[in-house]
């Protein structure tokens, strides 16, 4: 079924302004997304109706409040197709969620000699975290080879995996730069039939199209809530149980114990063992509302929604003289990074921005694939369920007008 975006763009106060003189434009979504009414009362009910602390309290507001709390993660889990919501950990965003498990499995189980394998099209925070703990154990990292399209090398990754050692791979469902979609459940079950255990960045995934983390079998599985309109501060780790059971908590304090002596202490079962001290409550349960109003929209149309409006500013951008379009045609993800011949990305960026067209530039937090690519920063465009064909023209309109700006 299509997206009513006209409706969808009335819950959405923020989009209905003018940006120097213009009406807004917001295309940068891969960053994080606009929040709807919903999920911003979801917030003013909390805070106005119910804010207490969870886990702790027995009094009406502090079991109001940890009802909600749990019902959030209840709610991702059902999103996701966990078999638990005690495998939803809650972290303040993508990249806590990925270091939750070079600091909790990567540093405790890799030895020297050890091989991670990863890939040069990740984002920092699929990157440094497993860096860091390679260096603190003597593990060695291998990159699967990007082919020229954008996409990796399978038989490149196939090789690598054969290599042995491998214990680690870590990978995006979704490239934020290439929109490259990689083949989460075949590289999966490659990994594992190695023995080796896998992490997925989701983060550019899980707010676009529909995923099922049973169907995928990674081990891990990382997600930023702000991404897929809940509020900033908000993310996750999914697991496996048995790992979130293996795994050490990266944080220690209140509510993840269930003992504590003056001689040392037991950790409480998962999620609770990850999530010490008071947690960023209502924003979370203004999650639980944002996956609500996801989940009623249905992610095949969201997903739906997405590649027709992607597909349309392919077809628009690609013919604009000297434009260079980054990674694959098809499948991708609904952004797509760009750069035109003759003006500094930067520069672009700014004349969009004087038009009212709201775009990333920059190295988009994937420095090493700048460098395979040999561009010091791309722009970049990127879809979310309210965007419109009309905003792909006022895109391509301010590019042209940049264009003759700069006589390029
Ligand atoms: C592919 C990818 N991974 C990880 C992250 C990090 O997420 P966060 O900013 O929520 O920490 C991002 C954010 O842009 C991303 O695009």
């Amino acid at each position: 079924m299509a997206l009513d975006v006209a409706r969808i763009r009335q819950d959405f106060p923020i989009l209905h302004q003018e940006m120097n003189g213009h009406p807004l434009v917001y295309l940068d979504n891969a960053a994080t997304t606009q929040k709807p009414r919903q999920v911003i009362q979801a917030l003013v009910e909390y805070y106005e109706g119910y804010n207490a602390n969870v886990h702790r309290g027995i009094h009406t507001l502090a079991e109001r409040a940890t009802e909600a709390y749990e019902e959030a993660r209840a709610k991702i889990a059902r999103f996701i197709g966990s078999p638990s919501p005690n495998q939803v950990v809650f972290t303040r965003n993508g990249t806590e969620a990925l270091n939750m498990i070079a600091y909790g499995w990567l540093r405790h189980r890799l030895r020297p000699g050890d091989v991670i394998v990863t890939s040069g099209m990740e984002h920092h925070s699929n990157l440094l975290p497993w860096q860091q703990a390679a260096q603190a154990t003597g593990a060695q990292i291998k990159y699967i080879e990007l082919l020229p399209d954008g996409t990796l090398n399978q038989e490149h990754y196939d090789r690598l995996l054969s290599e042995g050692n491998v214990r680690f791979v870590a990978f995006s469902g979704a490239s934020n730069v290439l929109g490259t979609l990689n083949p989460v459940k075949e590289m999966v079950a490659k990994a594992h039939a190695v023995g080796a255990r896998v992490a997925v960045d989701a983060v550019q995934v899980v707010p676009h199209m529909p995923v099922n983390v049973v169907d995928w079998d990674a081990d891990w599985i990382a997600v930023a809530g702000h991404k897929m309109l809940a509020p900033t501060g908000t993310g996750f780790l999914w697991g496996k149980m048995e790992l979130l059971e293996e795994m050490e908590p990266t944080y220690f304090g209140g509510s993840m114990i269930s003992e504590a002596h003056l001689t040392g202490a037991k950790w409480a079962q998962p999620p609770a063992k990850f999530e010490a001290g008071t947690p960023n409550i209502a924003d979370f349960i203004a999650f639980g509302a944002a996956v609500d109003y996801l989940a009623d929209l249905g992610m095949e149309n969201v997903y739906a929604h997405e590649k027709a409006l992607t597909e349309y500013a392919w077809e628009r951008l690609s013919a604009i003289d000297g434009m260079r379009l980054f990674g694959p045609r098809q499948p991708r993800a609904g952004l797509i990074s760009f750069e035109v011949a003759g003006i500094h990305p930067h520069d672009l960026s700014a004349v969009l921005n004087a038009e009212g067209v709201a775009i990333r530039v920059g190295h988009h937090c994937a420095q090493p694939l700048m460098e395979i690519l040999d561009v010091p920063a791309t722009n970049r465009a990127s879809f979310y369920i309210y965007n419109t064909q009309a905003e792909v023209d006022r895109l391509v309109e301010s590019i042209l007008h940049a264009k003759e700006f700069f006589g390029a």
